[in-house]
């Protein structure tokens, strides 16, 4: 593992070329170094979502980011949505328009670009640092066929290799935007944003936790839920994973 740090302004820069997981590296840096970013070529044990692996060759995107959190735990759920619409501000500024299926897979053309997946540096009850994993299928060009019709990269949509520091260094700023507005303002001060990105929106969709229910996605509440139209009733989905129709 070779690890170089820099420093930018207020942002502790480690770029690895192979590490187990960036996320697990910038949990364990946060206390020491206080906000950071590390990317990596590779990733040799990459998470993702609900204990999930996150196959992680090179070639693409492997980035964390570690904020100081000055939010209290029981508004914090929805930031994995300011992240969602962090990637999607990137993208764009690439020319890449992207959409986001709640909570926080990016998706182009109804297949997944890019996950995130964040997670919290506890102390006691407070939690003093969260930690943001940005993975993003950059030049890959070919993927295993059991996930061919589920996954796409940004070389299989523009046609050519793109420069993974130019879209690292984007990624930064726009990051350190929506975290500051967070922060400051809550989720509520960007859900019209993130609802005009929703993929979900106006489909028929399934959620599977506490228990099932299908209904058709009317969008997303002020603190970041999904809201199911069923029966008549509003149902929102807190936590989890859900299912629909994307293509
Ligand atoms: C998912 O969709 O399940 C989330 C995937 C998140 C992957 C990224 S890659 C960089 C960071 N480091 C990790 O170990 N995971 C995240």
């Amino acid at each position: 593992l070779k690890e170089k740090m820099r420093r930018e302004r207020d942002t502790a820069l480690f770029c690895l070329e192979e590490v187990d997981s960036t996320n697990r590296f910038a949990k364990e840096k946060a206390p020491e170094c206080g906000k950071l970013m590390a990317c990596a070529l590779r990733q040799t044990a990459g998470r993702g979502r609900l204990g999930r692996h996150w196959v992680s060759p090179e070639g693409n995107l492997y980035v964390s980011f570690a904020y100081e959190n000055t939010m209290p735990p029981e508004r914090l759920a929805p930031v994995t949505l300011a992240v969602a619409l962090a990637v999607c501000d990137t993208l764009a500024d690439f020319d890449v328009p992207a959409s986001i299926k709640w909570p926080n897979d990016i998706y182009i053309k109804g297949k997944k670009v890019c996950g995130i997946l964040v997670e919290t540096v506890c102390r006691g009850e407070r939690i003093p640092y969260i930690v943001a994993g940005i993975g993003i299928n950059v030049n890959q060009r070919e993927f295993p066929a059991e996930v061919e019709n589920r996954a796409v990269s940004l070389w299989n949509v523009t046609g050519k290799e793109s420069d993974r520091a130019e879209i690292a260094w984007r990624l930064k700023k726009q990051m350190d935007r929506r975290m500051a507005q967070f922060m400051e303002k809550g989720f509520a001060a960007m859900r019209e944003e993130y609802m005009q990105h929703s993929l979900l929106t106006g489909r028929e969709v399934t959620a599977s936790v506490p228990h099932t229910v299908c209904g058709i996605c009317i969008g997303v509440s002020e603190t970041g839920d999904l809201l199911l139209e069923a029966g008549g009733k509003r149902i929102p989905v807190t936590f989890g994973e859900v299912t629909g129709r994307l293509q």
